[in-house]
């Protein structure tokens, strides 16, 4: 049976001997050079049970005793000549082989299960391969081998998914990053990367993370949210979502800000939608996320550094990098740090319609984010001239929020009108009140606009002819009690 082989990506081949015992937490590197997947069970008692997990500790040694056999069964080497369908039959196949000569009882959905559970240790992501694979699921946080969580609707819950020990967890960290060529270790524990299929992925491992690897991956979504489902989910009103609309057509300079995982890049994603055809965008981001449908597009990525602690690409010097390539709008992903300063300077400077998101929690937040940012980028600026460079450069700020029930919605669509003194003075358009609570914890509340019915973007919205559409939506949006 001996004639498989290792995957190329696999950092070595599989190991003959049992794995040294590695559940506790502290001994979870595999040194470099040293099997990556699938490592032989330890030949200690499977960790103990989270309360959570349905399955039995039974079939975890059912597993480990097979996994065994099969590592000791196949020629890893051979492995990678085979496409991934071909290799699952080949597992298949040993496996059913195993489980006959070895006796084991299992019912036909149990093996089926184990079937699928050592193909995916030995060819994919292990036991990540099941959430991977899932849709509905916005965020998936491994917090070491035995818990891991993910968010489906707004809403944080427990999976019953395990790993075998942490030093398959590493391994499989290792994995994952190891395809963009990154290493996560003990020298540099704090990694970024992306799976194939585009998801945000982060890395940070013992001894930093003191109880094991923690993994936290922003699942992407191919069919990315339009306004039109925001609408549906309630996220915005329809007339919120044509104000939306003209903003993001008629050239404003837009702030998105917003909480972690509120959805700030999706909905910078959904205003982007309205950009015309003919514009030349540049997007930067620090892992490519965007996904314009335009055809005039040039996307960069920042780029950390490598082992040597050479040649990274802030996401400064990409937006500075962009103001020589004539573009038109200027998209950055997420502002956060000095790059704010050239951001700025891009909108004031005839890119009208750039972009960013930003991580605050309220419009006038946004706003002294942006200040303490350029601050800290080391610009002897003082404090009224940052402001009036903020005034003069940005629009509007729209406001994205997840709410404790679980909900995202847009809180605020609020404009930046200029300076009295030394305040910045903003104008809120279009806000979301929670008036209620339901039954079932749900919030219930409402979009309105606040009455105003010619925001200061107005002349822009009559130059691109879009005047009658802001009016409606504004006045349709109206609260009349
Ligand atoms: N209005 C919405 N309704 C339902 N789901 C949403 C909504 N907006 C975003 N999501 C989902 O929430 C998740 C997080 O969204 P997104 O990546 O846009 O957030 P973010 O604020 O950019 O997060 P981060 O701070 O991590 O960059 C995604 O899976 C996205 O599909
Ligand atoms: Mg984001």
């Amino acid at each position: 049976m001996a004639m498989f082989g290792k995957r190329p990506g696999d950092q070595s081949a599989a190991p003959r001997a049992p794995a040294p015992a590695s559940a506790s937490a502290g001994a979870v590197f595999a040194p470099a050079g040293t099997p990556s997947m699938p490592a032989t069970p330890a030949p200690v008692a499977p960790p103990p049970p989270a309360p959570e997990v349905r399955r039995s500790d039974e079939y975890y040694q059912t597993k480990s005793l097979i996994f065994g056999a099969l590592i000791e069964a196949i020629d890893l080497s051979q492995l990678s000549k085979l496409d991934s369908e071909n290799a699952r039959e080949e597992i298949r196949d040993i496996v059913n082989e195993i489980i006959a000569i070895k006796n084991v009882v299992l019912s036909i959905s149990e093996q089926e299960d184990l079937l699928e559970d050592i193909c995916n240790d030995v060819l994919g992501y292990g036991p990540l391969e099941p959430l991977l694979a899932r849709d509905d699921i916005a965020d998936i946080m491994v917090n070491g081998a035995t818990r891991t969580f993910i968010e489906v609707s707004g809403k944080i819950q427990l999976t019953n998914v395990r790993f075998r020990d942490n030093a398959q967890l590493m391994n499989i960290c290792q994995r994952i990053v190891s395809q963009v060529g990154r290493r996560v270790d003990e020298a540099s524990p704090i990694c970024d990367a992306r799976l194939l299929d585009g998801s945000r992925v982060n890395v940070i491992a013992p001894p930093l993370a003191i109880d094991g690897p923690a993994l936290t991956i922003r699942k992407f979504k191919k069919d990315k949210l339009t306004l039109d489902q925001l609408c549906r989910f309630g996220s915005i009103s329809p007339e919120g979502s044509e104000i939306l609309k003209v903003i993001g057509r008629v050239r404003c300079n837009v702030l998105i800000s917003g909480g972690t995982g509120s959805g700030k890049t999706t909905l910078l994603n959904c205003l982007t939608n309205y950009i015309d055809l003919d514009e030349r965008v540049i997007t930067c981001e620090d892992a490519a996320e965007l996904q314009l449908q335009q055809p005039h597009v040039v996307r960069l990525e920042t780029r950390p550094p490598n082992l040597e602690g050479q040649g990274a690409v802030t996401m400064r010097d990409l937006v500075k990098n962009c103001l020589r390539m004539r573009p038109e709008r200027i998209i950055v992903g997420e502002v956060r740090g000095p790059e704010a300063f050239d951001l700025l300077q891009a909108m004031n400077t005839g890119h009208d319609g750039s972009m960013g998101t930003l991580h605050a929690n309220s419009p006038r937040e946004a706003l002294s984010r942006l200040e303490s940012m350029i601050t800290m980028g080391g610009y002897a600026l003082p404090p009224r001239t940052i402001r009036e460079m903020i005034v003069s450069s940005v629009d509007v700020i729209v406001q994205a929020a997840r709410l404790r029930d679980g909900s995202r919605r847009i809180t605020h669509i609020t404009e930046v009108m200029g300076l009295e003194g030394d305040v910045v003075i903003t104008q809120d358009l279009f806000l979301y009140d929670i008036v209620g609570e339901d039954a079932n914890g749900k919030l219930k509340g409402r979009h309105r606009s606040t009455g105003i019915g010619r925001p200061r973007f107005w002349d822009r919205a009559r130059y691109f002819g879009e005047e009658e559409r802001l009016a409606a939506a504004l006045d349709a949006s109206e609260v009349r009690e």
